[in-house]
């Protein structure tokens, strides 16, 4: 039976008991502060739950209201972000945040016209903040509710907001107004719990009658699984140390991974081995050769769309570095830990202060401490 709005009250109803049992107790559903709810929306956009969770915690420890992160340097609001990925979020709450003090006296406004005129409230984040914080009537469609409603009213196709013009209306119409925030964190969390990307939880599932994928066995191929290649990328850094200083550098603003700091070094290229792409980089960057430079360990990470090996050479360098101060600075280790970097040269700064152990680390820390001035 398609969902019609006959059978929308039980749908709603179905719904609404499964979430006032199973919903998971998070942090962002314990407040009805518009500031914080907005916080854990952003983060929440391309990051699960598990991942979101301790970031949430320690960025209100960090920036407790708007106004806290209004007056943050943006390289504490891009640290407190380490880990979650696309910082372009980051910034724009950063942003926001600065232009919410200045033109609306610090409160967010409640208006879906005036929201969008701020930075990084495109139509997802400006519902999700006018029905789960001021409990306007708009529906909310993220990746989870998006892949209810496709196998629900069986759309088929690519994993995509494509088919959202085909949701939106049908969600308006249904839309309990009373119920409205309910709701929406309802068919979210039905997604993330029970109507999985793969292996979907039918057999439990409250919706399981009004659910037409479901009744044509096509629960696993709407939307059309996605086929993810990862891209593979070998990168090499150089660790340059003098009077107990490490060399780091910022990235650009614009592009992957933007503003962030780390190693100086690069990807290797193809038909390059890792060591003439390292001898090529500090070149490059630096205007300077390199003397000697044992491998130090390697430390892989797995980025959203690319796996990165990531190997890093102690440097002795063959004379002294050229740089521009404003990208490049010699920072003590103690106070690395104060920039933002992305998460696999975080994971060399931890391993520098002994706080992890790679498998694969060669030549290890007393080659490095002898080598290093
Ligand atoms: N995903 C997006 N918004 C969410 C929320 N409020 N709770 C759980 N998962 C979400
Ligand atoms: Fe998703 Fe299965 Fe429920 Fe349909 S019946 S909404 S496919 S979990």
């Amino acid at each position: 039976m398609p969902l019609t709005l006959k059978s929308a009250s039980s749908f709603i109803r179905n719904l609404l008991a499964w979430y006032r049992i199973h919903k998971r107790d998070l942090p962002w559903r314990r407040t009805h502060d518009p500031y914080k709810i907005w916080v854990s929306e952003v983060m929440l956009q391309q990051t699960t739950v598990p991942a979101v969770v301790p970031h949430y915690k320690s960025w209100l420890d960090a920036f407790p209201d708007i106004g806290d992160l209004a007056r943050a340097p943006e390289r504490k609001v891009l640290k407190a972000w380490q880990g979650l990925g696309y910082y372009q979020r980051a910034r724009n709450l950063h942003r926001a945040a600065k232009s919410i003090v200045q033109h609306w006296n610090g409160k967010i406004p409640g208006h879906a016209s005036d929201l969008r005129k701020l930075p990084g409230f495109g139509p997802y984040t400006t519902a999700a903040v006018l029905s789960l914080a001021y409990g306007q009537p708009y529906p909310v469609i993220d990746a989870n509710a998006r892949r209810v409603m496709r196998r629900v009213l069986r759309l088929h196709g690519e994993a995509n907001s494509g088919q959202d013009k085909t949701i939106q209306p049908v969600l308006e119409k249904i839309f309990p107004v009373r119920r409205g925030a309910e709701f929406n964190q309802a068919l979210m969390e039905l997604g993330a719990l029970l109507c999985r990307s793969r292996n979907p939880r039918c057999a439990l599932c409250p919706l399981q009658p009004h659910c037409l994928a479901f009744a044509r066995g096509e629960q696993e191929v709407i939307p059309k699984p996605r086929f993810r290649s990862y891209r593979k990328i070998t990168a090499v850094v150089g660790l340059i140390k003098k009077d107990g200083r490490y060399l780091i550098q910022k990235r650009p603003d614009r592009g992957l991974l933007a503003g962030l700091w780390e190693f100086p070094g690069g990807k290797v290229k193809p038909g390059e081995t890792p060591r003439q792409a390292l001898v090529r980089e500090l070149r490059e960057e630096l205007g300077v050769g390199i003397s000697e430079a044992p491998l130090l360990g390697r430390f892989s990470h797995s980025y959203t769309r690319f796996r990165v090996d990531l190997r890093a050479y102690a440097c002795r360098l063959e004379g002294d570095p050229k740089f521009d101060s404003r990208a490049c600075r010699w920072v003590r280790l103690a106070e690395i830990a104060r920039y933002p970097m992305p998460s696999g040269s975080a994971r060399i700064v931890s391993f520098l202060m002994g706080r992890r152990t790679e498998k694969n680390n060669l030549p290890g820390r007393e080659l490095w401490a002898k080598l290093a001035s």
